[in-house]
């Protein structure tokens, strides 16, 4: 295990009807901006219940922010921001509202010519402006993290940055109002937060033992109860499990002092980009592959995958890691997820755009640092 230091200030508030604590949790005589999506808060009560928590306060309301956020849309909101003279963020919504909401808080402050410097010439954010995230959607994260991921429409860019300026302040989490989540992001949500455990996980021992045990339990709770929820979407436990799960998926706690991959992350970035897949989506093609791919180099943890989490204990190691593959892969197929290019209709003549912006950015993605164009290529091959 390497050095690590670390700080996650995200206070957390979780449970049932949670939202009214909001008054409590933001300074008092803040100028608001409450910032959501496309309006899945005004059809099941979020937004009625963050109004009538906020009666009496300064807000004003920011709408529209775009599942994959986009640059365009976030700037409009800074411009709101100054001529406001907004002091405090809200972000009502799942990853996407918070991300956004994250870029805003940095793009504000930003000296430079163009805050999109802190994606493509990693500019770096000096100051923050401060915000809160009553979360709606449980799969990213992004409530108790300081990482965003943001698509700039007129470059078909989809780029990613982090900042220990952005942590929320806080984070209200109440699990009933997931229950309104479409089925399809509900398995999107469990995809993507058993990927984030995975992605931290799935490289090779170094006797992490805090780490290794925290993220299997993880890895167990989000499968087992991941393939439950979509029968059961009014169980709150389920839900519970399933929200709290999510953030301790990427939160900083198994990633400390690990060797980490995140390739498949960013090589489902052009997936989206180029043929608007959700973000999980996207994963759930990829990941199969890249285990596939890098099983010699990941085999330790593909067998104590397949042991803790599927059960797989008999057969040669190669036989076990075959398994535990397949199993990966039919776990994201059980949520409802394709798992192949093919199925989305993207032919394999698509291959060599896909890997361009990895060629461009001069990536080398992986724990070994080994995941060129070329590679990135026969990876993405392998889930024609
Ligand atoms: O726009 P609204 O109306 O809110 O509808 C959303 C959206 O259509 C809807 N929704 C959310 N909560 C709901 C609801 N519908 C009914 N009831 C509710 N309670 O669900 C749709 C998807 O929402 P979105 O926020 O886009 O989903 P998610 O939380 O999966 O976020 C995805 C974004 O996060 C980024 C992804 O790249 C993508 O842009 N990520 C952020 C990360 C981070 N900050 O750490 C890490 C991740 O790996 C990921 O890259
Ligand atoms: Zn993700």
């Amino acid at each position: 295990m390497t050095n690590f230091e670390f700080c996650n200030p995200v206070k957390i508030v979780f449970g049932k009807r949670t939202i009214q604590r909001l008054p409590f949790l933001i300074p008092e005589g803040s100028k608001v901006l409450m910032v959501y999506g496309g309006g899945s808060i005004k059809k099941n009560g979020v937004y009625q219940q963050v109004k009538e928590a906020l009666q009496g306060w300064n807000v004003t309301e920011f709408a529209g922010t775009e599942a994959n956020p986009r640059y365009e849309t976030c700037i409009q909101a800074v411009e709101i921001i100054r001529a406001k003279n907004i002091d405090f963020l809200l972000a009502v919504g799942g990853g996407s509202v918070i991300d956004a909401v994250k870029f805003m808080a940095a793009a504000v402050y930003f000296t430079g010519t163009d805050p999109w410097d802190i994606f493509t010439k990693a500019a770096s954010i000096k100051k923050a402006m401060p915000f809160g995230a009553v979360l709606t959607l449980a799969a990213t994260g992004s409530e108790m993290n300081e990482r965003f991921v943001i698509s700039r429409e007129s470059t078909q860019e989809k780029l990613s940055s982090a900042s220990s300026k952005v942590f929320p302040q806080f984070a209200i989490m109440d699990p009933e109002v997931t229950y309104s989540v479409p089925a399809n992001q509900v398995a999107n949500g469990v995809v993507d937060s058993f990927i984030h455990v995975i992605e931290q996980y799935l490289t090779y021992p170094v006797n992490a033992k805090v780490q290794d045990a925290f993220a299997e339990s993880l890895l167990k709770v989000i499968y087992e109860e991941g393939i439950k929820v979509l029968d059961n979407p009014y169980d709150y436990d389920i839900r519970a499990n399933l929200m709290w799960a999510a953030s301790n998926a990427l939160n900083s706690w198994i990633g400390q002092g690990v060797p980490q991959d995140w390739s498949s992350h960013r090589l489902g970035y052009a997936l989206t980009v180029q043929y608007g897949l959700d973000h999980a989506q996207t994963l759930a093609v990829i990941l199969p592959g890249v285990m596939t791919y890098m099983q010699k180099e990941k085999q330790a943890k593909i067998l104590r995958l397949g042991e803790v989490v599927f059960n797989i204990i008999e057969g040669t190691p190669e036989e076990r890691m075959q398994k535990t593959i397949e199993q990966t892969e039919g776990f994201f197929r059980q949520m409802g997820l394709k798992t192949r290019l093919s199925e989305y209709n993207i032919p394999e003549s698509a291959i060599d755009l896909l890997v361009e912006p990895v060629k461009r950015m001069g990536w080398k993605l992986g724990e070994h640092v080994n995941i060129d164009w070329q590679v990135a290529r026969e990876i993405f091959l392998l889930r024609k």
